[in-house]
């Protein structure tokens, strides 16, 4: 009996070829997220509960007022919330975006997957579809988002995303129309740590089942409507336990893209280790936006682990969080931007 237990632990061992499993790991220090995924996974709970529970965690401690409420006010002042979550065993994903009114993004995204055939839901009828699923209709707005809002306003709606467009000629705000002639930027685009990044996670426990998730508010005066690459399945995040899991974090609008944490996962899976993967992930949008502002994690299914980012003048060393059965909880790591 003994020899059979040991018999057993030592091919566990030898398959999984590494021994800190399980594993969680997310963008940015969000060390509350890391430990309360951590803590789901030692009661019991499984990789997508880790996901959930961590990615929840932030939203409601609004992680640098860019996850959940409160956070990221748009063009009109909503703050609207993007979501996901992948399991990497069966390939199931659920997704939500633009999502209004409802504070838990992330549990209406699993609801999405677990409680319909479909793989997203969008905008209104998402938060309908969250209600009747039985999450609370909340007011998401708070001081401090309106207090950014009504600054935005007092400085003529700058920076923003617009471009072509023709604003209200004595307060640059809107209504816009097309513009007519000479097209002209109006905005002025401004991403960097403040005005954007993510929860993005990985969980992978110790029979190797991976999954992973994210969640946002998105971009400070983002225009109504807008969807990051957060929600975009293999642009926010990826996970196919048979090849590994990647989550991404920066200037959406141009790394949903390139699809970094499929690209990420797919060089894991042809045998590339996590940090270089990582690394041509990042590569690869600089190719054609040297000055991005992202960063993106990865995790291969043996429990190794890195991690990219774009060297801009506001991201020099990106932070993220690492917890294993060797650390026990939450680590801060830190990577130097290429
Ligand atoms: C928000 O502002 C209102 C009015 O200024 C004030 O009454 C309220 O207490 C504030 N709420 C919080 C949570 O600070
Ligand atoms: C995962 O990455 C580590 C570190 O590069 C490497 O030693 C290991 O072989 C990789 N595992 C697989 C299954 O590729």
């Amino acid at each position: 009996m003994l020899l059979s237990l040991h018999l057993f632990f030592l091919m566990l061992y030898l398959r999984l070829g590494h021994t800190s499993l399980p594993l969680v790991i997310n963008t940015w220090p969000f060390k509350s997220a890391t430990a309360a995924a951590w803590h789901a996974l030692q009661s019991g709970g499984s990789v997508l509960d880790a996901v959930e529970k961590g990615c929840a965690r932030c939203e409601m401690d609004q992680c640098d007022g860019t996850v959940g409420f409160g956070g990221s006010p748009d063009e009109t002042g909503e703050t609207t919330l993007d979501a996901m979550i992948m399991n990497g065993n069966s390939m199931e994903v659920g997704a939500v975006a633009d999502l209004r009114r409802i504070k838990n993004a992330i549990g209406v995204a699993r609801a999405v997957m677990e409680r319909t055939e479909h793989t997203m839901l969008v905008g209104e009828s998402a938060s309908v579809f969250a209600e009747n699923m039985g999450f609370a209709a909340e007011d998401l707005t708070t001081n401090e988002s309106l207090n950014v809002f009504s600054q935005w306003l007092k400085g003529n709606c700058q920076p923003n995303y617009r471009k072509n467009v023709s604003p209200d000629p004595s307060t640059s705000c809107g209504p816009y129309g097309p513009k007519a002639a000479q097209t002209q930027c109006n905005g002025e685009r401004q991403v960097n740590i403040h005005s954007h990044d993510t929860i993005g996670m990985i969980a992978m426990d110790t029979d190797g089942h991976m999954a992973a998730g994210t969640s946002t508010n998105g971009l400070s005066h983002k225009v109504p409507g807008r969807v990051g690459d957060s929600p975009i399945i293999g642009a926010g995040a990826y996970a196919d336990s048979s090849a590994g899991a990647a989550a991404a974090t920066g200037d959406g609008d141009i790394m949903m893209r390139f699809l970094p944490s499929y690209l990420a996962v797919e060089l894991m899976r042809n045998g590339a280790d996590p940090s270089a993967a990582c690394k041509s992930a990042i590569s690869r949008i600089k190719r054609h936006y040297s000055d991005f502002f992202g960063a993106i994690i990865c995790a291969n299914t043996t429990g190794h682990y890195g991690a990219a980012c774009n060297k801009v003048p506001s991201l020099t060393e990106f932070h993220y969080m690492v917890a294993d059965s060797e650390s026990d909880t939450a680590v801060l790591k830190s990577v130097p931007c290429f």
